[in-house]
């Protein structure tokens, strides 16, 4: 498959809470997702991480087309695919699959792992016959380290664990064969000790198999621990955009540091850290220029007149802030 190019991707839900409002076209409107460019290279792992409420799941179901977008562009190869319908939209769910971040919610308890994990292929009319189709189930079951997978296939959700439901997941994903997978926190709900194994899973599917994966996260530790680039993102914007190994000496944006700094672990050395104030804003009339700039102690007048750009500062290392802008110009 070829990289997905997205440009000005943007996506306002409006709220129907503000009835009042509404009628006097005055309705509240979130802005989830805010002309966000970015480009997804075939093979690669994307990491996008943010504060909860940063819009990254907007962001993944607009690529996976189970969310429609206010604006823009998301090119694979010369075709956008915003607009596709019909047998080019069946045909485009084949590429591209997301697994939810919750595993107790995302498979439906009355059906069977055998059905559960079959349904894509049902729903996107693949031509097997049964024996066929529970064959492949086998080796989706092997694939994500279910074994015996003979003894999953009768078995219904409640009787499997956290971790062992995320990999049901992961199998139902990959059944019909796509190129890029969004895997949306995949971790999150799981206990600790069971979360390198999932994550260990989707290193081997990209390795072997070659699948790119956009890596929903909240979490720099893992972002880095997996992805070949990390993308910041904060009140619907990308603030950065850098290789995982230049994160922690070479990332810039004060957002991205504060990420680092709430992090420990990752983060030994405090000789660097950046105090930052405040909480996230909310989406709902976002802040005038840059929207980070009520949270931020760098703030010149610039910032809360002018949006700044995302803008290459070094090889494949993008930042969006004016002050910093200012200092490498
Ligand atoms: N269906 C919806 N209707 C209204 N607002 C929504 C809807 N889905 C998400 N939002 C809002 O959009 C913003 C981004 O949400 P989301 O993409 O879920 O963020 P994240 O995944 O980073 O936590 C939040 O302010 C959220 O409240
Ligand atoms: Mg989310």
């Amino acid at each position: 498959m070829s990289n997905i190019v997205i440009e000005n991707l943007s996506k306002d839900y409006v709220l129907k809470s503000g009835f009042i409002k509404q009628l006097r076209g005055q309705a509240d409107v979130v802005s989830a997702v805010s002309n966000v460019s970015i480009v997804i290279n075939s093979g690669e792992i994307l990491g996008l991480v943010g504060e909860s409420g940063c819009g990254k799941t907007t962001l993944g179901k607009m690529l996976v087309k189970i969310e429609d977008t206010s604006s823009g562009t998301i090119k694979v190869g010369d075709r956008d695919i915003v607009n596709i319908k019909g047998k080019e939209l069946l045909n485009f769910r084949k590429d591209i699959q997301m697994i939810f971040q919750d595993p107790y919610d995302s498979l439906n308890p009355k059906m069977t792992i055998h059905d559960i994990v079959a349904e894509p292929l049902r729903n996107l009319k693949l031509p097997k016959n049964n024996e066929e189709i529970t064959q492949k189930i086998i080796e989706m079951l092997k694939l994500v380290e279910l074994s015996p997978p003979e003894q999953y296939l009768n078995r219904y959700p409640h009787r499997l664990s956290g971790g062992q439901r995320q990999r049901v997941a992961i199998a139902r994903a990959l059944i019909v064969e796509p190129k890029f997978v969004v895997a949306d926190e995949p971790v999150s709900m799981l206990d600790v000790s069971i979360r390198a194994g999932i994550l260990n899973l989707l290193q081997k599917l990209n390795r072997e198999k070659g699948i790119s994966i956009l890596l929903i996260t909240h979490d720099l530790a893992t972002a880095r621990f997996l992805c070949n680039r990390i993308a910041v993102m904060y009140l619907g914007k990308i603030v950065e955009l850098i290789p995982s190994e230049k994160l922690m000496e070479n990332s810039m944006h004060p957002y991205t540091r504060l990420l680092l700094s709430s992090a420990p672990d990752l983060f030994a050395d405090t000789s660097n850290r950046i105090e930052v104030k405040g909480e996230a804003t909310s989406a709902i009339a976002p802040p005038k220029g840059c929207r980070f700039s009520p949270r931020c102690n760098f703030i010149s007048s610039a910032c809360s007149k002018e949006e700044p750009a995302l803008i290459e500062i070094e090889e494949g290392h993008f930042v969006a802030c004016n002050k910093i802008l200012d200092l490498n110009s």
